[in-house]
């Protein structure tokens, strides 16, 4: 069993890591809901599955758990196998702690015994595994207590705390934070991902949430339809979209139309830089509604064309609202009637049908073959 366990890509001196899934695929009723899925995570970091409600997170996370089957794939830990389609450890068997959603306490046991409920060995052993636990989740004066008798945010630090307790080597979490309440949930995020950090495990956790990834995550792994569309830091997902709808799920995107005519598209804004792209090509130009720049409108013109900022572009404020950080403006352009979204720092409310004068910064623009 060691020798055909044993990941046979991995070279001698390097240590294996702790997570790797290799192409998992999953049917339902002839439907790959995960399909053609790897990941690798190293002890300590943290990856985030994230996408739509649907597209097949959690399923990836029961069938590394053990509690679903994969059709096609491997899971390795540290280098060995622990399932493929012949092959299988039991979840039990697999170091893994859990956490979903739904995390349920046991209601009828107190919070020592919640924790303390998957240990085995010793009674004193057992007491101060459970006391350095709640310890870490300063929960200690607590320990006598019934779950009903915590808020929401304390029952997700006990039932961290469960999860943790067994020294699992991979934690799987999927949205963990999603019941709560929305105020409490960044500092839960936060606190969670130090513990999670110090214990050194290697963290799968699922969302749909672009925040919660970029606030939590070392890596995302950008899921669509089952597949991974997009793998990388979140600088990466953020700054290096690899198609419109992975642009349009961390923040609104803009999009202005073109066509590529020797390695340039012509727009309302000036001509863009479209290399590799051949002539005729449809392409869309998206950018976020902070890098437009805004000027005033000097008798019906704006400010001069600029090699960084092309030309500008005249539109009628529709709307303005003030968000906190930042105002958010919609203009309905003049060239063809479309609504452009600007973000701008702090306040600046102009009064709807005030015109505007709109540049894009070319450095931070995505351009993509058109869609359909
Ligand atoms: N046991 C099952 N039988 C049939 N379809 C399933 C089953 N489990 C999940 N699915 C389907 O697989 C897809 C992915 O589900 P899921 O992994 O729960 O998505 P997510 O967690 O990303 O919201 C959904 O369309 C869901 O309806
Ligand atoms: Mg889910």
């Amino acid at each position: 069993m060691e020798l055909i366990g044993n990941r046979l890509s991995q070279p001698a001196n390097i240590p294996a890591p702790r997570l790797e899934v290799q192409h998992l695929t999953r049917r339902f009723g002839g439907r790959a809901v995960v399909d053609d899925v790897s990941l690798t995570i190293e002890p300590g970091q943290v990856t985030c599955l994230l996408g739509q409600s649907g597209c097949g997170k959690s399923t990836t996370l029961r069938i590394i758990a053990g509690v679903d089957m994969q059709d096609e794939g491997k899971i390795f830990v540290d280098g060995k196998l622990i399932c493929d389609t012949l092959y299988r450890v039991p979840p039990e068997g697999r170091s893994i702690g859990l956490m979903f959603q739904d995390f349920a306490l046991f209601p009828h046991l107190s919070v020592a015994d919640n924790v303390g409920f998957g240990l085995k060995g010793a009674r004193g052993d057992k007491r101060a595994r459970v006391g350095e636990l709640l310890e870490r989740v300063a929960m200690s004066r607590y320990i006598d207590m019934y779950p009903h008798e915590l808020s929401g945010g304390e029952q997700q630090r006990v039932a961290l705390a469960r999860a943790l307790a067994p020294k699992p080597r991979i934690m799987l979490m999927d949205e963990p934070f999603s019941g709560l309440d929305e105020r409490l949930r960044d500092g839960i995020r936060d606190e969670t991902l130090s513990l999670l950090k110090e214990a050194g495990a290697a963290v799968l956790l699922v969302t749909h949430e672009p925040h919660e990834a970029m606030r939590m995550a070392d890596q995302i792994a950008l899921m669509r339809g089952g597949r991974i569309v997009q793998m990388g830091a979140p600088y990466n997902l953020y700054n290096a979209p690899v198609d419109r709808a992975a642009a349009g799920f961390f923040s609104d995107v803009n999009v202005i139309g073109g066509r590529v005519q020797g390695a340039l598209t012509d727009t309302p804004f000036g001509a863009f830089l479209t290399p590799g792209l051949p002539d005729g090509t449809q392409v869309d130009i998206i950018f976020r509604p902070q890098h437009l720049k805004i000027d005033f409108d000097r008798n019906g013109r704006g400010p001069n064309p600029t090699p960084q900022d092309g030309t500008p572009a005249r539109g009628v404020v529709e709307r303005a609202r003030f968000l906190g950080r930042e105002s958010l403006v919609e203009f309905r352009m003049d060239f063809d009637g479309r609504v452009l979204k600007a973000s701008v720092p702090n306040v600046f409310l102009p009064r709807p049908g005030t015109p505007l004068w709109l540049t894009v910064r070319r450095d931070r623009c995505f351009v993509f073959p058109a869609q359909g």
